[in-house]
């Protein structure tokens, strides 16, 4: 049986706890479902060359398209926060680049959760089409 949403904020809920975040502190995890059913966790991984960092739904896509996933429906993505955090621009791209209809749920992990388009969040998109 596929994951629901739910389950899908529950694993990036519970990945998130392994999110090095010893700069910043803020903690993401995020979880990607494949078309074959398989989930893809990440967390963000910080480095000390702040800029090297990579954010927790890339390391989820990464992880993804290296195990040989290529079709995705939905990514859940989680933060311990008041607001409900989107993805960054960067991460919206690479989504784009490789899961154009994705659905996109962020949630604050305590019951709190909005679910997107990922082309409302990443309107006029640039894409393989240009190229
Ligand atoms: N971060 C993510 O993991 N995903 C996003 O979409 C936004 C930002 C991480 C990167 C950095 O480790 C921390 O959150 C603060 O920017």
């Amino acid at each position: 049986m596929k994951p629901d949403d739910i389950d899908l904020i529950n694993s990036a809920s519970e990945i998130r706890k392994n999110a090095r975040a010893p700069y910043s502190h803020f903690k993401v995890g995020a979880a990607l479902l494949a078309a074959d059913g398989r989930v893809f966790t990440g967390v963000n991984v910080e480095s000390s060359s702040y800029g090297l960092t990579i954010c927790a739904e890339r390391i989820a896509l990464g992880k993804a398209l290296s195990e040989g996933a290529d079709k995705f429906s939905k990514i859940a993505i989680v933060v311990d926060s008041k607001k409900l955090v989107p993805p960054c621009g960067a991460c919206r791209q690479l989504l784009y680049d490789y899961a154009p209809e994705l659905e996109v749920i962020i949630s604050n992990g305590k019951g709190q959760s909005k679910k997107y388009k990922l082309i409302e969040l990443f309107p006029e998109p640039f894409g393989m089409s240009f190229l």
